[in-house]
Formats: C-alpha cells, sequence, structure tokens
C-alpha cells in the first residue's frame, strides 16, 4: 500500500495563495510518478480552484467536512453530491475541531462517513483523545469508542474508509505524539479494523498532530503509521514536499 499524505488547510487561503502553494508544490514534485498518494483538503469555496490546478497531476483533492443530509433545508451546509461535482476524492469527517466547537458526536460524524462512502467520497474518520483524557488513561477507550461508531455505520465498507489518529493535545501545539505513542494507538486502531474487515491492511491509518519536515521520517517508520494528515505544514509547498519524500 502507497502511504497517504493528506493536507488540511483548516480556514486558511485565498485564491491568489492557493495559487502560488499550489504551483509550487507541483513545481517541486516535477511531474515524477508518486510512490505517495497525496491529498489536499480545502475550505469549500476553493474546491473548484483546486480541481483546476490539480486536474491530470498526481494530487488528488478534498473537502474538510460534509452534510450528513442529500439537500434541503440546512442552511451553510455543502452536500457529498456537490462535492462531487468538483471531483472530491476525500472529505475529511469527524476532525477533533469540529467536534469540539461544532458539537459533532459520534453518531454525526459516523453519518457522514455513511454519506461519503455513498456518494463515492473516502472519509478521512478523525479520531483521538484528549490531554484531560489520555492523563486520565482514557485514549483507547475514547478512539475506540469514535472508531467503533463509524464501524456500525458503515459496515462491509470499513476497508474503504480512511483513519486519522489525531491526539488533540498534539493538533498545532507542536507537541507531537512520540512515534512509540503514535504507533500503540496505531496498533490498537489496526486491531478495531481486523475485526471489522478483512483486510485491515488496506485502510491508511494516518497520523495528524504538529507532523512536520523534522519529525515525519520517524513516525512514518512505525508499522501502523500509514500516512499523515498535515495541518500547519501543508502550509508551506517546501514543508509539504519534504514530509511526502520523508514517507517513501
Ligand atoms: P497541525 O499539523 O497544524 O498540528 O494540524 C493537524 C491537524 O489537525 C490535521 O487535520
Amino acid at each position: 500500500m502507497k502511504p497517504l499524505i493528506a493536507g488540511n488547510w483548516k480556514m486558511n487561503g485565498s485564491l491568489a495563495a492557493n495559487e502560488a502553494l499550489v504551483k509550487a508544490m507541483l513545481d517541486g514534485l516535477g511531474g515524477q510518478t508518486a510512490a505517495t498518494d497525496m491529498a489536499l483538503c480545502v475550505p469549500a469555496p476553493y474546491l473548484s480552484q483546486l480541481q483546476s490546478l490539480l486536474t491530470g497531476s498526481t494530487i488528488a483533492w478534498g473537502a474538510q467536512d460534509l452534510s450528513s443530509h442529500e439537500q434541503g433545508a440546512y442552511t451553510g451546509e455543502v452536500s457529498a453530491t456537490m462535492l462531487k461535482d468538483f471531483a472530491c476524492r476525500y472529505a475529511i469527517v469527524g476532525h477533533s475541531e469540529r467536534r469540539q466547537y461544532h458539537g459533532e458526536t459520534d453518531a454525526l460524524v459516523a453519518d457522514k462517513a455513511k454519506v461519503a462512502l455513498a456518494h463515492g467520497i473516502t472519509p478521512i474518520v478523525c479520531v483521538g483523545e484528549t490531554l484531560a483524557e489520555r492523563e486520565a488513561g482514557q485514549t483507547e477507550v475514547v478512539v475506540k469508542r469514535q472508531l467503533a461508531a463509524v464501524i456500525h455505520a458503515v459496515a462491509h465498507c470499513t476497508s474503504e474508509i480512511v483513519v486519522a489518529y489525531e491526539p488533540v493535545w498534539a493538533i498545532g501545539t507542536g507537541k507531537t505524539a512520540s512515534p512509540e505513542q503514535a504507533q500503540q494507538v496505531h496498533a490498537v486502531l489496526r486491531a478495531q479494523l481486523a475485526a471489522a474487515t478483512q483486510h485491515p491492511e488496506r485502510v491508511h491509518i494516518l497520523y495528524g498532530g504538529s507532523m512536520n519536515a523534522a519529525n515525519a521520517a520517524s513516525l512514518l517508520a512505525q508499522p501502523d503509521i500509514d500516512g499523515g494528515l498535515i495541518g500547519g505544514a501543508s502550509l508551506k509547498a517546501a514543508d509539504f514536499l519534504q514530509i511526502v519524500a520523508s514517507s517513501r
């Protein structure tokens, strides 16, 4: 399985900045055949721009969220069908910032993952514990509960999801989980996937949380870390490409 390095731009960007960033990434890749799968998950208004810039390249694009509803009176929401209009390959679901600031529950995240799959979009399902949960020894219980909700909802399609382990205390803080800490949780998630699908090895389990050009190689060297979900460092072409290079 090729590693997957996905950028999550969060609420950053502008037409001008995006164009410069994406062009610098494509220039840096220099048309080489990709040994690593790559994706950029961008704010919804820029999906059309990313589609124009990335069509025909080795970088896929995706959204940072989607609605659990198909269509209708849901002001502000973006549907899976709309994302498909812009050829989105991925959609992040259940990012901790959505869970924390928008009250997203395990059940809602599971519904979103199911809707994405039904529309041919690969959900990147985020799980992760807060610092308080880690300190209370609850890490495994929390991530297993979060993933179990999704497995229950998507059932036989479990092998088609991407999972991202993002410890909340490591996001945007500069504090990375050590490779050993991350691997420990990834192994738990792999075992949980193995109980739900015949092909747990086909599921990318990404690490996210202050992954950068300097620490990526040691994290990606772990047996159950199949890639990264990159926030801040995905806003700098050289850093993102260095992480991609570290994944080979
Ligand atoms: P940072 O890489 O900025 O810590 O963000 C990680 C993240 O939340 C990716 O989804």
